[in-house]
């Protein structure tokens, strides 16, 4: 086992967007209640949407984690159609994603907003797992590390290294998110040994002790070797998150690498 996974469980985390329903609920924690060990050298999480977290919260194995998708900034009052972090934490919530990219994408969240979310679910004991990634344009004119030095940087700047790391940092390029594209493991560590190497100028201790999770087209067939690189801590999946059958393709990966084999 290396020193990075003594200092750092894996986390495998399904982010299940806008889908799934009361029997999808009903359906996957089932499985999942069957599938996953009581007792896990490694994390699980999933993330459904806000109307469907009270049933997973309810109905789901006690070693499982569980995750909105995103909160408001604001702390409560006139917000039509928002959700605040105290609301989450009140409901059972241990989780959410801030900044996801089809949120700064779709909905033109700004790193300034996804650093007021992510103080915000760490004000009220939620993880935060800050996602950050560059689009296919910013990799091609060779900006990918300053885009995601400035994503995370906000944040930084917000709440400091000692918040940041309370966090989860989901690396995601925005090229490989849903396209069956997926970053090599290379290109992977190449992104998270740079993120780490950055934190650690400022503490090393804590850029050790901080999960960097790969999201983007992560699946049953390269999580394995995703996951064995020294700075990648685990998966943000997507569509491989949404049956029981290839989450636990991967989260059996993530057992294999964390007891070493
Ligand atoms: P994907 O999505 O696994 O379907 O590429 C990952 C994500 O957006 O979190």
């Amino acid at each position: 086992m290396s020193e990075a996974m003594l200092e750092r469980r894996l986390l495998v985390a399904g982010n299940w967007k806008m889908h799934g329903s009361k029997i999808f609920v009903q359906e996957m924690m089932a499985a999942l209640q069957t599938e996953l060990p009581a007792a896990m050298a490694y994390d699980v999480a999933v993330f459904p949407t806000y109307i469907h977290l009270y049933d997973v919260i309810q109905q789901k194995p006690a070693q499982l984690l569980c995750g909105a998708q995103n909160l408001s900034e604001h702390d409560d009052g006139a917000v039509t159609g928002e959700v605040s972090a105290a609301m989450l934490a009140d409901l059972g919530c241990d989780m959410v994603l801030v900044g996801h990219s089809e949120r700064r994408v779709m909905h033109r969240e700004s790193n300034e907003e996804v650093a007021l979310k992510f103080r915000q679910a760490i004000q009220h004991q939620l993880t935060p797992v800050l996602c950050v990634g560059e689009s296919l344009v910013e990799r091609q004119s060779g900006q990918a590390f300053d885009v995601v030095w400035a994503q995370i940087n906000a944040v930084l700047g917000l709440v400091g290294m000692e918040q940041l790391a309370q966090g989860v940092l989901a690396y995601e390029p925005v090229w490989a998110i849903g396209t069956g594209e997926t970053a090599t493991a290379e290109q992977a560590q190449e992104v998270h040994q740079y993120i780490r190497s950055q934190l650690a100028a400022i503490d090393d201790t804590i850029a050790r002790r901080i999960r960097i999770l790969y999201g983007g087209s992560c699946k049953g067939s390269n999580a394995f070797e995703l996951f064995s690189m020294p700075d990648v801590d685990g998966g943000l999946i997507g569509g491989a998150s949404l049956t029981a059958q290839d989450f636990m393709a991967i989260c059996h990966q993530a057992d294999k690498l964390s007891q070493g084999v």
